[in-house]
């Protein structure tokens, strides 16, 4: 055991399953839970509610970078494995607007601006707390967590990541198709591998799963195994 409380790594593109891994290991283990992605949801909120255009050509980095250091945000675990988290940004629930396809398009433009992540830095590493943490997202073995105890990194086939992503939204994200997500997917994936700010990929020490022809139960019985040789 390291002297600082463990830290199980969970990243991977959009749509991988990576929020459903991360949420049944810190159930079953009673970590903390860190869901990275809805931060930069949130910076992206904020930024819209204060009136920044963020289709706009070039963003003002400052300002974003800011606004990121200032967040205020609340997260309330619900219990409930499908929705295990209450968003609050300066009091506000927020949830339902920060999980929507067009907040993650949103997040992936905010998140490539480095004063954005330098922002969020020191935050994410807060929620390192005993008995242990799983942070789901990006750069969590990569950059936020380099010393995590496990790093997994899982990832499907874009087709396969879109269909799931769409079976999630289509009851709460009214108009969301197939069809727009996959195109969504494709980009944001191009946008968060390609970009010089802590780039989407899997660490060197990373176990590397793809879930592409995988139910999530496959997925989670080998994590699971991978987990309890590493830590437990
Ligand atoms: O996991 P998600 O779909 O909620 O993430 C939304 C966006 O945030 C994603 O396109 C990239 C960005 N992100 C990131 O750059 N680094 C993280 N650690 C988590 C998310």
């Amino acid at each position: 055991m390291t002297e600082k409380a463990p830290v199980i790594a969970v990243d991977g593109p959009s749509g991988s399953g990576k929020g459903v891994v991360a949420t049944h290991l810190a159930e079953k283990y009673t970590f903390h839970l860190l869901d990275s992605g809805a931060l930069y949801r949130l910076v992206g909120v904020a930024a819209r509610q204060a009136g920044i255009d963020l289709d706009a050509e070039s963003l003002d980095e400052g300002r974003l970078g800011d606004l990121a250091f200032r967040l205020d945000v609340a997260f309330e675990p619900t219990g409930d494995p499908e929705d295990p988290l209450i968003l609050r940004l300066s009091g506000e629930n927020v949830t339902d607007r920060v999980r929507s396809d067009a907040a993650g398009v949103d997040a992936s433009r905010v998140a490539a601006i480095q004063r954005v992540r330098d922002s969020l830095f020191a935050l994410q590493q807060s929620f390192r707390r005993e008995p242990g943490l799983v942070a789901d997202g990006r750069d969590m073995g990569t950059v936020v967590f380099p010393d995590a105890d496990v790093k997994i990194y899982l990832t499907a086939s874009a087709e396969a990541r879109a269909e799931r992503r769409y079976n999630q939204l289509k009851h709460k994200d009214i108009g969301v198709s197939l069809h727009d997500l996959f195109h969504s997917i494709q980009a944001r994936d191009e946008r968060d591998m390609s970009r010089e700010a802590s780039p989407l990929r899997p660490a060197d020490d990373a176990y590397v799963i793809d879930s592409t022809d995988m139910t999530i139960e496959e997925v989670l019985d080998n994590v699971l195994a991978l987990v309890t040789e590493k830590l437990f």
